[in-house]
């Protein structure tokens, strides 16, 4: 996103960056950068409190501040707009109101879901002989979700994450514990992404994406933020029709209107709705509801958005967004990730330290071909060090899904050190194909 406004070509963009750690893009291209390690509301409004004067926006990116309600805050204590849903809207916060909100306005779209509360039940087991009798419903194939924030286990799949119900039951409650949990119905399709863009009056959608959640090659191994991701040059991806992302958009913009009310709704700014849906036999349904841009999915698009991305910023705020013009490109996202990530390894063993020199250098001579993202990378005595989570992407950008992926891991290749590694799946041709037979079996 910061890359996307200094690429204005209608403003001379000056950026303010509140950080989550000193990431050396955002150290290297900012006016002013400030560190705050968790994103607390009130610390990042101080910040831009202070630099009040010079700023026209704020965009928001990650999910915590915007469930902690930094826009309510800080457009409080700054009087600048901010550009992510209010407090009230972050539906992401909650996984129950979601099911809930969609059982009221679309459905069709939920798989079958039970929420078990705490406070429903007078023992542990109580709710196992409640859990018992839906899992005899669901045939045992059943996802586990707690209800907010993960504090458990996260997301838990039968078949992949158990298989068994006592090691359900074991992930149950390790989310339990700490508040309500959806037990639902498995999904059996193909995953995708849909993102729109809001200006509280209407809704723009983006082309859609597809994301690799699960850390290992193949779709297995424990649900990641996501390892990387592709844009097809259409609008919609290869195992899709335009009538599914038609489909799609049209179910979305039942549930904003439904949200919005009349005229406008100005909590509604920014990107509230990405939406994880999985297409099944019988339809899309939706896994999951972000209000906020998908990392990796975001980084699909804006490097080929066409509009100056300054400009559809300033239009959310006016209520005045129309449409967005995206490139006929293909892009792919491929993230590479410390020995640690996704479980992969039980410690960080060998040098932390990544060099982004050839890789940069590369970038610089495939101008709009190649883009380098670093993510949880710290900038310190100028060398680079890889943090826990995501250290850097390479976007790919090509008139074909094949080559954007070349591109992607040639850039990726040509990060070194901190003993990182990737997913060399994303985006290939075999995947793709499975994609697209598993789907066409599944409507036969
Ligand atoms: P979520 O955090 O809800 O997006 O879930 C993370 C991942 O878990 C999704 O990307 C899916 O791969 C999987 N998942 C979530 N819900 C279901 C479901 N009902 N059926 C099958 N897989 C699911
Ligand atoms: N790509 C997954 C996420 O942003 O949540």
């Amino acid at each position: 996103m910061a890359d996307a406004l200094l690429r204005s070509l209608r403003y001379r963009v000056e950026l303010y960056v509140a950080d989550r750690m000193r990431n050396p893009f955002n150290v290297k291209h900012s006016r002013e950068h400030a560190v705050y390690p968790n994103l607390d509301p009130e610390g990042v409004c101080t910040f831009f409190e202070k630099h009040r004067s010079r700023i026209d926006f704020i965009l928001v990116g990650p999910e915590e501040p915007i469930i902690r309600g930094i826009r309510d805050l800080g457009e409080k204590k700054t009087g600048i707009p901010f550009v992510c849903p209010t407090k009230a809207f972050a539906l992401e916060a909650s996984k129950v109101s979601q099911r809930l909100l969609l059982e009221q306005v679309a459905p069709e779209l939920n798989p079958r879901f039970k929420v078990f509360r705490p406070e429903d039940f007078s023992s542990v087991d109580e709710t196992k002989r409640e859990l018992w009798k839906w899992l005899d419903e669901l045939g045992n194939e059943a996802v586990v979700k707690p209800d907010g924030a993960t504090r458990g286990k996260g997301v838990g799949v039968w078949g992949d994450h158990f298989n068994n119900r006592e090691e359900l039951l074991e992930h149950f409650l390790s989310n339990y514990q700490f508040g309500p949990v959806v037990v639902e119905e498995k999904l059996v399709g193909e995953e995708s992404s849909f993102m729109a863009l809001c200006d509280g009056r209407r809704l723009v959608p983006l082309p859609e994406t597809r994301d690799y959640k699960r850390a290992f090659e193949g779709d297995r191994g424990p649900n990641t933020g996501g390892m990387g991701s592709y844009k097809d040059a259409n609008d919609w991806l290869p195992f899709m029709s335009e009538h599914d992302w038609q489909q799609e958009f049209h179910v979305v913009k039942r549930l904003f209107e439904h949200l919005r009310g009349r005229t406008r709704n100005e909590g509604l700014l920014g990107l509230p709705f990405y939406v994880a849906f999985m297409h099944t036999a019988v339809g899309p349904k939706i896994l999951e509801v972000n209000s906020r841009p998908g990392d990796p999915e975001v980084q699909n698009i804006l490097p080929v958005m066409k509009d100056d991305f300054v400009d559809v910023c300033f239009s959310i705020i006016g209520g005045t967004l129309n449409r967005v013009d995206v490139d006929k490109k293909a892009t792919v996202v491929v993230y590479k990730v410390p020995p640690t990530y996704g479980g992969r390894a039980r410690e960080y063993v060998g040098d932390r330290r990544v060099d982004l020199a050839e890789a940069e250098a590369l970038a610089g001579g495939k101008v709009d071909r190649l883009r380098i993202y670093p993510g949880a990378l710290e900038l310190k005595n100028d060398e680079n060090y890889a943090l826990s989570s995501r250290t850097v992407c390479a976007v790919g950008i090509a008139d074909s899904i094949e080559e954007a992926r070349d591109i992607s891991l040639e850039g990726i290749n040509a990060v070194k050190g901190g003993s990182l590694w990737y997913r060399s799946d994303i985006a290939s041709r075999e995947h793709i194909q499975r994609s697209i037979d598993r789907m066409r079996a599944l409507r036969r």
